[in-house]
């Protein structure tokens, strides 16, 4: 089978969240990631707890629904499963009870917090999954302001057992773009485990992952690149470790 990038972190399903409004611009979203390289999708619909989540039901019903479009692109592109996990105490029971989905069936979850959270939230909380048996990936790392420049706590996560997924197109921009050009260093430190699309419609935050691997192919080995684009997600789809 072809070898193609795995997209992680994708609010692509149909009207169940802020992403895809149809069924239409999920196709084209599709369409999008496809000519950009990616053959696995995992939707990633947000949940919220004590909010009105989508069923499970249903969203696997759309899951199936986007998956048999896609194979009308290409036979070989996989739509799977999971959400992107606003952190509540909570979350351990839903997960548990299955309201809450890990990705694609294996241990490892996607977590968000609420971008200002303190540092001590975010390693209790996900040393809590830790503890219980996850193996939890902060979505979106760079959105925090407690890790901004911290390289230290930034490693403290990792030691904790966490992984780190970074939205690609946080790593566009010019040498003049300091942001990025942070970014771009912490991926070339090999700090971030994973680059993920974070793709919410086919305009403004599509499936995208060229440009990123265009701009970090300046900086960094290959061998990590292989790692970041490859190996790490299929470990995820192969519920191993990484
Ligand atoms: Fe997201």
């Amino acid at each position: 089978m072809e070898k193609g990038f795995v997209d992680l972190h994708t609010h692509i399903l149909p009207g169940v969240d802020d992403g895809a409004r149809n069924l239409e611009e999920t196709i084209r979203m599709l369409r999008i990631a496809y000519q950009e390289g990616i053959r696995t999708v995992i939707a990633t619909p947000h949940f919220v707890a004590g909010a009105k989540n989508v069923p499970v039901d249903r969203l696997r019903l759309l899951c199936d629904q986007v998956q048999q479009e896609a194979q009308k692109i290409d036979p070989n592109m996989r739509i799977l499963l999971g959400n992107e996990i606003y952190y509540s105490e909570s979350v351990l029971e839903a997960l548990q009870l299955g309201t809450a989905l890990s990705l694609a069936g294996s241990r490892y979850v996607l977590i968000e917090f609420y971008p200002k959270e303190t540092f001590k939230n975010i390693f209790q909380g996900l040393g809590g999954l830790v503890r219980a048996g996850y193996l939890p990936i902060l979505a979106h790392m760079e959105r925090y302001q407690c890790l901004y420049k911290k390289e230290d706590s930034v490693i403290e996560l990792i030691n904790l057992g966490c992984y780190l997924q970074m939205n690609s197109n946080s790593l566009i921009g010019s040498i003049l773009d300091t942001e990025a050009k942070y970014h771009r260093k912490l991926v070339a430190q090999g700090l971030i485990h994973f680059l993920g699309s974070d793709c919410h419609d086919d305009k403004e935050r599509i499936p995208s992952m060229l440009k990123a691997k265009l701009q970090l192919q300046k900086k960094c080995e290959e061998d990590l690149l292989n790692r970041i684009f490859y190996e790490h997600p299929f470990k995820v789809l192969e519920n191993t470790y990484i």
